[in-house]
């Protein structure tokens, strides 16, 4: 595999060329353009197929050659796709089967784009041949940088193909047990027994089991079709193949595309300018860190931002600008949480179609005279002046529990609430506490290996996947301190409920179980009491949402409750177990119970923290490490100028593309929404 991807930071766009064919000037331009600006590299053909293959078997690469050869002039390294996201209007109206089905049945007309089915064997034929063509031709270019695999996956297809693939896979995963099947879905409820496969042909929701097997089935098939893509370009071209996968969406398993990639990318659109209060982007940027820290942790990599606006994006209800410099702030903000790309959608805004609002380096008006490009240049020079970050890794001893198929499972139950699950937000509300403190976090899933943890925060846990209970208690006992909450160790799998009590295969560990959850209307409080000193805490904090009545077996209790008729029982407790603990939150808390809950046991596990210092409300850092330098960032999220210090001698900070060495006595300012780079020896 080359290599040359981790050679520096690389800072890219979206490139369509192919718009602007009948106009050289602008493409003339585009080079001169892109010199000004720093680009190093350009995203083409994501969306082309039409223009490569304008009648079946009718392949035009001529104009793919010379926007090949005119941007390695340029000195421009290029990032390849293949077209699989948009297919041409022939092909769809000459082959029906490759339109996706919707779940009521209806075959989809041919519109817009990523709506193929991903079992058409015709499908999987045509990109075969446009993917080997594009291989063989450009795979071995000086500068193809990597392979751009489609472009963001995602979405299901109900056609008798996809059933046909779905009912296989399951005869493979049920060991053509159908009895097994059944029982696994629980499906005599009401009277949704299988007697065949042949019969399994629909999305049935009340079928949790089977529901859960769909998407994992999805998840599977969409792999299959990516790793359909490299094989065909493998044979050709040694260059790494990623895909662009996309922040908040749970529809297929990310973790499962992993690793069948050679690195990780994603594309970010946090809505920035859309903070709590004005001038506070944090919780955007607490958003955007989460993510980040979530492919990161897939590879446990550097990965690269495929795609982010340097300016506004048009399809949100509201788009706000980016203000002066918060642009730069989320693209330092990937690099600090071990991003080693900022690649921009899109390089030039296009002049019709649906995106032509949306946030480019260079807008309509057309040259580098505008505050964006301004922008956009500027970081592009900080940027290669941080080439030796690339590769730089973050090590994490604490997880957060973030896993799809725990997501899918809470998205189906019915139970006491059916609005307001929140388990996305409540993850988050978990983690900020240590990205506010600068202590690094992975993102993982319940099946990752726990080995490098000290902590691991598994909020809302609600399906215990095979082995994970089993892996978690061991961990414990291990000595690692295990935190969970209210709605954990209820379901298998299979959305199947554990017996005899929740938190199931938890209990143990836990030290306790749970006998009632009660869920609170939105206008409903209850309220939390401290009674153990040892927490470091005092007073009460307000509960909402959920709030589970258990009972303590081995467990000691550190808070309860104080209103409702459980006033009085256990709401916060801990297990010591073997050489670890494990602390159960019975109840949605207010996030200023996380914070310093989450604060005390990070100092009683002296977890190291990128830069020891006290930084002001809304100011981060983050920490890498490699190539002989420490790097820490330190990012104002305030709109309002805000400054520190550190004692911690041998920093330097970059400042007006030179490194100089960083005063411990003297006040460090930040400008709003800055970063202050710093770097030391290892
Ligand atoms: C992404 C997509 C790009 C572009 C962008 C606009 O989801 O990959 O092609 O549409 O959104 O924000």
């Amino acid at each position: 595999m080359t290599e040359n991807f981790r050679e520096k930071i690389w800072h890219g766009a979206d490139y369509n060329p192919e718009q602007w064919l009948e106009t050289p000037s602008i493409l003339e331009e585009d080079l001169r353009l892109m010199r000004l600006s720093h680009l190093s590299s350009a995203s083409i053909g994501i969306f082309s197929w039409a223009m490569l293959e304008p009648h079946e078997g009718e392949f035009h690469f001529e104009w793919l050659d010379s926007v090949i050869e005119n941007l390695s002039k340029n000195e421009q390294k290029f990032v390849l796709a293949t077209p699989s996201g948009a297919k041409p209007h022939w092909m769809a109206l000459r082959y029906p089967e490759i339109r996706r089905v919707t779940s009521g049945g209806q075959r989809e007309a041919q519109k817009a784009r990523h709506n193929h089915c991903p079992t058409s064997p015709l499908y999987r034929e045509k990109v075969a041949i446009i993917d080997e063509k594009l291989a063989r031709r450009y795979g071995n270019h000086p500068a193809l940088l990597a392979w751009h695999i489609s472009n963001e996956f995602g979405g299901d297809c109900h056609c008798d193909l996809c059933f046909g693939a779905f009912q296989n896979w399951l005869r493979e995963r049920y060991n053509d047990d159908l009895d097994t099947l059944n029982r696994n879905y629980w499906s005599r409820f009401w009277s949704h027994s299988y007697s065949s496969w042949e019969e399994i042909n629909f999305i049935d929701a009340p079928v949790h089991g089977l529901d859960l097997d769909w998407r994992r089935f999805m998840t599977h098939q969409t792999v299959d079709f990516m790793n359909h893509e490299i094989a065909a370009i493998r044979p050709h071209s040694q260059v790494p193949a990623t895909t662009n996968m996309m922040g908040d969406f749970t529809g297929l398993d990310y973790a499962q595309f992993a690793p069948h990639l050679d690195f990780i990318c994603w594309d970010a659109y946090p809505q920035w300018g859309n903070g709590d209060f004005l001038g506070d982007e944090s919780e955007v940027g607490l958003w955007a860190a989460f993510h980040h820290d979530m492919f990161r942790s897939m590879k446990g990599l550097p990965f690269w931002l495929m795609e982010c606006s340097p300016a506004q994006t048009n399809w949100r209800p509201v788009s706000k600008l980016k203000a002066p410099g918060v642009h730069r702030l989320s693209a330092l903000q990937t690099l600090a949480h071990g991003g080693d790309a900022v690649m921009y959608f899109q390089w030039r805004q296009s002049r019709g179609s649906s995106e032509k609002f949306h946030g480019a380096v260079v807008s309509h008006q057309g040259n580098e005279n505008t505050r964006v490009f301004g922008e956009v240049s500027v970081l592009g020079s900080e940027l290669e002046d941080l080439s030796a970050l690339a590769g730089a890794r973050t090590a994490a001893r604490v997880a957060v529990i973030y896993d799809f198929e725990n997501l899918w499972a809470i998205y189906d139950e019915q139970g006491p609430r059916n609005e307001g699950k929140n388990p996305e937000k409540t993850s988050r509300d978990f983690y900020k506490p240590f990205w506010k403190r600068g202590i690094s976090v992975d993102v993982v899933p319940s099946t990752a290996d726990f080995s490098p943890y000290q902590l691991i925060v598994a909020p809302m846990l609600y399906m215990l996947r095979p082995g994970v209970a089993e892996q978690l208690t061991e961990w414990v006992r291990a000595g690692g301190t295990l935190v969970t909450t209210y709605w954990s160790g209820l379901a298998d799998e299979n959305d199947l409920c554990f017996l005899g009590g929740f938190p199931g295969p938890l209990r143990e560990v836990l030290g306790i179980w749970v006998e009632e959850t009660d869920a609170l209307h939105p206008h409903q409080t209850n309220s939390v009491h401290i009674e153990d000193p040892t927490l470091q805490m005092e007073g009460a904090f307000e509960a909402r949402d959920y709030c589970d009545l258990i009972h303590t077996e081995t467990a000691h209790i550190l808070a309860t409750y104080e209103k409702d008729f459980y006033a009085g029982r256990a709401a916060v407790t801990v297990n010591k177990f073997g050489a670890g603990r494990a602390f159960y939150i019975a109840a949605r808390l207010e996030t200023s119970f996380q914070d310093q809950f989450l604060a005390h046991l990070s100092a009683d596990l002296q977890l190291p923290s990128a830069l020891n210092t006290q930084l002001p409300a809304g100011v981060v850092a983050q920490k890498r490490e490699g190539n002989g330098f420490e790097w820490v960032f330190v990012s104002n999220f305030n709109g309002s100028q805000q400054s520190f210090t550190t004692s911690q001698s041998g920093f330097e900070r970059l400042e007006n593309r030179a490194w100089s060495p960083l005063d411990t006595s003297a006040t460090q300012i930040l400008t709003p929404y800055d970063t202050a780079i710093l770097r030391r020896a290892l």
